[in-house]
């Protein structure tokens, strides 16, 4: 979806220092450049398709649509992509365009750790210096993602500053583009930040919605009546919604995290709760949890990829318009709801896609046996293993963990 100079409605702007006004000169310049450039798209979608095996199949989640009794479910498999989600559509359209730039080095924020290991594995296959900000707390709740950056020889730098989490990874990474502009591009990992961050992430993540139009018109042989996607920042919903906002038939709907409920205030709902109030912060205008002074509060989520005090300018300006529905999901729920696709489809979503699938399974009953729904799973759920075993309290996996750590200690 196109702004107006960088706004959607009253959201979106850019507000950035004095000292980046350069550079986000340049960005706009390059990527303006780019999406006039046929060229510049056909090497982005050959290296997704040679990459990470787009397109994303589309499933008939018939066992699911079984049990539900209701409307026919497909689900957009954006866990097929290489490193596990629809991340590194952004992380390759955003590193093609630094090297365009003539940049030398790419840096990024990180919550779930799947925008940082996306980044940091096109890094490699570019030949890009890279580094990732990662708060502590997301650090030890998504290990798996900390080891593989390593390895595809990221340095991740942990963010100790604030909650350790998203928003302070955020502002680490935009101090070290303050200082390293020249040589470096900021890979800012959702539809969020200064303009043309939004409109530019959801370019690079519209090959979702461009597929999956394509592929629900052949398998179905219609639209579907609603699309479910998660929100943290917004790039996977505003990827897969793009392709279907003139359809004004298809509903469109966002999930955040509704943490341990909304009325506890350990959420991260933005919109879908009466907590979120309009600001400016990171660089744009949009919904903040924040106090009256405008300082950020704390959020939470079981998902860290959800646990973010902000949320698109785009998705806040297509919420106030009604064409998209904001509801929430409980980290309890979104556990079920991961079961649930387990059990029933033998796919495992992330914890942030399960927020996507609970929402859909809360209103399957406004839906009939015609009616068509669509999810996307944006991503696949093994990063996910110690929380969600915790979270299940599984009795062999503490032993397992127990052990490990006396034969560790033995060493
Ligand atoms: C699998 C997955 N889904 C969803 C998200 C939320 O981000 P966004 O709202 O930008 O899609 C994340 C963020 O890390 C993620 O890893």
């Amino acid at each position: 979806m196109l702004s107006k100079n960088g706004y959607y409605g009253q959201f979106g702007g850019s507000f950035t220092p004095e000292i980046l006004h350069n550079v986000m000169q340049e960005l706009v310049s390059a990527y303006t450049e780019s999406r006039q450039d046929p060229l510049f798209w056909q090497e982005f979608t050959r290296l997704l398709q040679q990459i990470s095996g787009r397109p994303t199949p589309l499933m008939f989640a018939e066992n699911l649509t079984r049990r539900f009794n209701g409307p026919k479910i497909y689900i957009k498999r954006e866990d097929f992509n290489h490193t596990g989600a629809h991340k590194f559509n952004n992380a390759l359209g955003q590193a093609l365009l630094a090297k365009k730039m003539g940049k030398t080095r790419i840096i990024a924020e990180t919550g779930a750790g799947q925008h940082g290991v996306a980044t940091a594995s096109v890094a490699a296959k570019l030949g890009l210096e890279c580094t990732i900000y990662m708060g502590e707390i997301d650090m030890q709740r998504q290990y798996p993602n900390v080891f593989w950056m390593r390895r595809f020889g990221a340095t991740v730098v942990p963010v100790s500053s604030g909650e350790k989490t998203l928003k302070d990874a955020v502002n680490a990474a935009l101090g070290d583009w303050t200082g390293s502009a020249d040589t470096t591009h900021y890979v800012l990992g959702t539809v969020c930040g200064p303009h043309p961050f939004p409109e530019m992430v959801a370019w690079f993540q519209s090959i979702i919605g461009i597929e999956a139009r394509d592929q629900i018109l052949k398998e179905a042989h219609c639209l579907p009546t609603a699309i479910y996607a998660c929100v943290g920042g917004g790039s996977n919903a505003m990827g897969c919604f793009g392709a279907f906002i003139e359809d004004q038939d298809v509903q469109l709907i966002g999930v955040e995290a509704a943490g341990e409920g909304i009325e506890t205030g350990k959420h991260s709902a933005r919109l879908a709760s009466p907590d979120g109030s309009i600001g400016i912060a990171q660089g744009y205008k949009s919904f903040f949890l924040q106090n009256k002074e405008g300082q950020m509060s704390e959020t939470h989520s079981v998902a860290a990829g959800l646990d973010y005090v902000g949320v698109s300018p785009i998705i806040a300006y297509l919420a106030e318009q009604n064409r998209v529905r904001m509801i929430s999901a409980t980290d309890v729920e979104a556990n079920e709801a991961l079961i649930t696709c387990m059990k029933c489809e033998g796919i495992i979503p992330a914890l942030e896609s399960s927020h996507a699938f609970a929402g859909a399974f809360k209103e399957v009953s406004r839906y009939t046996s015609e009616d068509v729904i669509l999810i996307n799973q944006s991503g696949r759920g093994d990063k996910d293993i110690f929380n969600i075993a915790e979270a299940l309290n599984d009795a062999e996996w503490k032993t397992f963990i127990q052990s490990k750590a006396e034969q560790n200690h033995g060493h």
